[in-house]
Order: structure tokens, then C-alpha cells, then sequence
């Protein structure tokens, strides 16, 4: 029997992770099966435990789910423990599940050797205070930026998220009424881009500035917006999408595979040309 892994979201339809796992699969030359599956809300830990029971060797997770599947995992990765949330699990021979996050180095994997962004002494802006942002902190701060803010419609959540990640490096919060400009780098973790956040934005768009949307998809509403205001150095964050993958393909199966292909054959599919 083939090793069996899966997806699991709500909604997960539109998932790309079955057909990533399997082209990586095909170039490794690994026989797995990848399945996708659309959890309902309230059932997340009888489906995991299903899936185990069934001898399932693993799952990536996707939302509404990464915090239940941190608090659900048994034993936890440093990188899970900082993101305070699971998007690959490994289910291991003593029993053990294993929560780990690989959305944080698929992210800065795709920035430094996609996109050949450098951060060192850089400044950046991160909009969003919520479980993306999380994600990605401590890989940003990493880098030495000279200033990296955080701006959040509830300022709240941006200072206390600041204060956390105060000891990786220079970090400061702002509301987004009170942003001035000089960024280098405007990374989009919201999940939800609306119009009360654009107003305040526009000005800080210029032609040096690179524009990073975590979401992906040809057209995403936040890299069109940024073009509209005179961006013209952007991504998507299809090529995160697939390193984070690679790094579960990594974790599960110990063979890291080619990233490059896949995100061409990813763009095919989705019509990005
Ligand atoms: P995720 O796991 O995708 O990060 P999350 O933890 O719910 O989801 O965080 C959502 C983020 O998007 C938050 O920063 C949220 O801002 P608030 O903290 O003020 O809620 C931001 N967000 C969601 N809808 C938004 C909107 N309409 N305008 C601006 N920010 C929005």
C-alpha cells in the first residue's frame, strides 16, 4: 500500500497541494497518494484521528485549522512553537503527532531565492497582526532589516505582537492612519484586503518599492491595487506556496525536491500567462 498523506481545510476545493505533492512525488520517484479533504468546523480532531487510525502518514493544514492542529499535536517543532500554529503534521511510529510550521521559511525561501529580495538594512512594512503575520516574523527579522513595523487595523494586536518579537530585532508598530513612507519592502498578511486600509496606503507606494502578497493567484486584490498606485516590482505568494510544500515533502519523505518547475507548472494551471 502506498503511503497515504492529505490537505485538510474548509473550504479546500481550490487546493493546490494534491497536485504539487504528486509532481514532487513523480520527480522523486515516490509512489504516495495525496488526498483532499474538506473538514467540517467542529469535526477537525476526529478527522485527524480517523486519518490516523487509517495509518495516514501525514497532513498539511490549511485555515480555518492551523490552531487546532497546534493544540491538537503532540509534540511541536521550535517553528511551530514560535508561529503558534501547525500547517504540516507527521504522524510518527511511537504514536507521536508531530506539529510543525513551514509557512515561514517557504516564505523567505521564495523572497531570497525567487525573488532575490535582500532585507539586510532594509526597511519593511507587514500589514496584518493575525496568524500569517506571526508566521513570518522571526524569518524577516532574521534577515537584519534596519526597521521592520507592523501596521493593523486594531493597533492593539500590532504593539503586542511587536513587543513579542522585540528580542529578534528592530521592530515597531504603527496604526495605519499614521504611516509614513520610505519602505523598501510591503508585505500583505491580511486576509481580508478592503478599501478602509487603501486610502492610508497609497501614499507610501513608490517604484522602489516591492510589493509581497502572501495570498496567490494571478490577479490578487492587493498586488492590483499596488499596481493601480504605480508598483512595479511585486509577487504573489504562489512560490511560498510551493517551498512550504516542499518543506512538508521534506519533512515526510526526507528528499527535498526542485521548487522551480513546480511553480512554472503551478502558473500553467492557474493561467498566470
Ligand atoms: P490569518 O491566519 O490569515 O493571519 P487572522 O489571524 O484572523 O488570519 O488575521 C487576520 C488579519 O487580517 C488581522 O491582522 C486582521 O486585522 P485585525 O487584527 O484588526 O482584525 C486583518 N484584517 C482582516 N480583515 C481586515 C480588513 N477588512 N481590513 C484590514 N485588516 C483586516
Amino acid at each position: 500500500m502506498k503511503d497515504t498523506y492529505a490537505v485538510f481545510g474548509n473550504p479546500i476545493s481550490h487546493s493546490l497541494s494534491p497536485f504539487i505533492h504528486q509532481e514532487f512525488a513523480k520527480q522523486t520517484n515516490q509512489e504516495i497518494d495525496y488526498l483532499k479533504i474538506e473538514v467540517p468546523p467542529d469535526q477537525f480532531t476526529e478527522h485527524v484521528q480517523a486519518f490516523k487510525k487509517a495509518h495516514g502518514k501525514g497532513l498539511n493544514i490549511t485555515a480555518p485549522f492551523k490552531q487546532q492542529a497546534f493544540e491538537l499535536a503532540t509534540i511541536h517543532t521550535d517553528r511551530a512553537k514560535q508561529a503558534r500554529a501547525v500547517n504540516t503534521i507527521k504522524f510518527l511510529s511511537n504514536g507521536e503527532i508531530l506539529g510543525d510550521n513551514t509557512d515561514g521559511i517557504g516564505f523567505i525561501r521564495d523572497l531570497l531565492e525567487h525573488h532575490h529580495v535582500y532585507l539586510k538594512d532594509q526597511k519593511i512594512l507587514l500589514l496584518g497582526a493575525g496568524g500569517a503575520a506571526r508566521g513570518i516574523l522571526s524569518y524577516l527579522l532574521e534577515q537584519q532589516p534596519q526597521l521592520l513595523t507592523i501596521a493593523n487595523r486594531t493597533l492593539q494586536k500590532a504593539i503586542e505582537l511587536a513587543d513579542e518579537f522585540h528580542s529578534f530585532g528592530n521592530i515597531t508598530s504603527t496604526s495605519f492612519e499614521a504611516l509614513t513612507n520610505g519602505f523598501d519592502l510591503l508585505i500583505n498578511a491580511t486576509s481580508t484586503w478592503l478599501s478602509q486600509v487603501q486610502f492610508s496606503l497609497a501614499s507610501i507606494i513608490s517604484s522602489s518599492l516591492f510589493c509581497y502578497d502572501l495570498k496567490y493567484g494571478k490577479e490578487t486584490q492587493f498586488l492590483n491595487w499596488a499596481k493601480a498606485h504605480g508598483s512595479i516590482k511585486m509577487a504573489d505568494g504562489i512560490g511560498m506556496l510551493v517551498e512550504q510544500a516542499a518543506e512538508s515533502f521534506f519533512l515526510w519523505r526526507g528528499v527535498r525536491p526542485q521548487t522551480i518547475p513546480v511553480i512554472k507548472l503551478c502558473k500553467k494551471k492557474l493561467h498566470y500567462s
